[in-house]
């Protein structure tokens, strides 16, 4: 391969992935915090034979429609919702994600959202920052325990596994789980049982969403899920904001159909400070870290270029979602 392929990565991501880049490839970064500018994207994709792209830039069909050689699009993530496959496979664009390497990166944050909203964390600790601590209260910040609860995992993958895993161990959970196919593992392993979704609403204590966001999972949790679940209930979701209606969750929140949820992961991101979400007590909001660790994000850099390499190679990529365009290519 000769150096003249040219590489637009979209931000500033580990150091590792941008060396190894640019030993092969003519490589632009996009220095600032915030997403390029859509004009940015659209002319420098032109004479790009890779692009590497975070979850926050949209890789429609128009954009891709600029590109003379684009032969790779390698998502810093391992959800590809805000890349259009369908049109990147017809133009035998090769689209490449990190799975595996965040799993318990990821669970991790699920678990820690469904601790901080069971015992009040943040509401307490604002509490305490803010003079409102005036003494030892026995009725004051009462939560939920955690121990023997039920969880019900949406979307059994690897994530769910992984949530589900610690949960059973650690606090000896049952686990029931909906998901698209079963998961063998985790019913031989975790003693998991498939559920329908009315079961898995009405019976579980903590809820937690790692479905990826598909036509059929958008708006999967409305205010008629909400009413299904017990008022003990936690809802946790590491997954994609579009998955739950957050109108309708605000709504069930102040009323009380469920105790609380923890929220990775928002429609839009960032939400804006405004939203009534913020406002109420009974839920925490983390601004899509769950990845965030120094080793993951290393590692998915490492997939990342090994992916975007491969792509403007015209070889396999390590982690496609869409090999079949290998094909075409080749
Ligand atoms: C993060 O949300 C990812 O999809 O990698």
């Amino acid at each position: 391969m000769s150096k003249s392929a040219k590489v637009l990565i979209t931000r500033k991501i580990p150091i590792n992935a941008i060396q190894q880049i640019q030993e092969v490839a003519e490589t632009e970064i996009w220095p600032e915090q915030l997403p390029p500018p859509r004009e940015y994207l659209e002319e420098k994709i032109r004479d790009c034979a890779g692009i590497v792209s975070l979850l926050t830039d949209s890789i429609d069909e128009k954009l891709m429609a600029c590109a003379k050689d684009l032969r790779v699009i390698s998502n810093f993530a391992v959800g590809v919702n805000n890349i259009d496959i369908q049109a990147a496979t017809a133009r035998g664009i090769a689209v490449g994600n990190t799975p595996g390497v965040l799993t318990q990166a990821t669970a991790d944050i699920a678990v820690s959202l469904l601790l901080a909203v069971a015992r009040r964390l943040h509401e307490s600790a604002l509490d305490a920052a803010s003079g409102n601590w005036k003494t030892w209260e026995p009725l004051g910040w009462l939560g939920q325990e955690l121990e023997g609860k039920t969880v019900g995992i949406v979307g059994m993958g690897r994530i769910g596994f992984a949530t589900a895993k610690r949960l059973h161990f650690g606090w000896d959970m049952p686990i029931i789980y909906h998901s698209r196919s079963t998961n063998a593992e985790a019913e031989q392993k975790l003693q998991a049982r498939k559920v329908d979704m009315d079961t898995l609403l009405q019976t579980s204590d903590f809820i937690s969403i790692h479905t990826d966001l598909n036509p059929q999972t958008r708006g999967m949790f409305t205010i008629k899920e909400f009413e299904k679940m017990k008022p003990s209930a936690i809802l946790i979701n590491t997954s994609r904001g579009p998955v739950l209606n957050q109108t309708d969750l605000a709504k069930a929140l102040r009323l009380g159909l469920l105790f609380a949820a923890g929220l990775d992961v928002t429609d839009p991101e960032p939400l804006p400070p405004s939203h009534e979400l913020y406002s109420l007590k009974n839920c925490l909001i983390v601004p899509h870290i769950a990845s965030a660790t120094f080793a993951t994000r290393n590692e998915m850099a490492r997939i990342c270029a090994e992916n975007l390499i491969a792509g403007i190679s015209n070889k396999p990529l390590r982690f496609t979602v869409n090999p079949e365009c290998i094909r075409k290519q080749n």
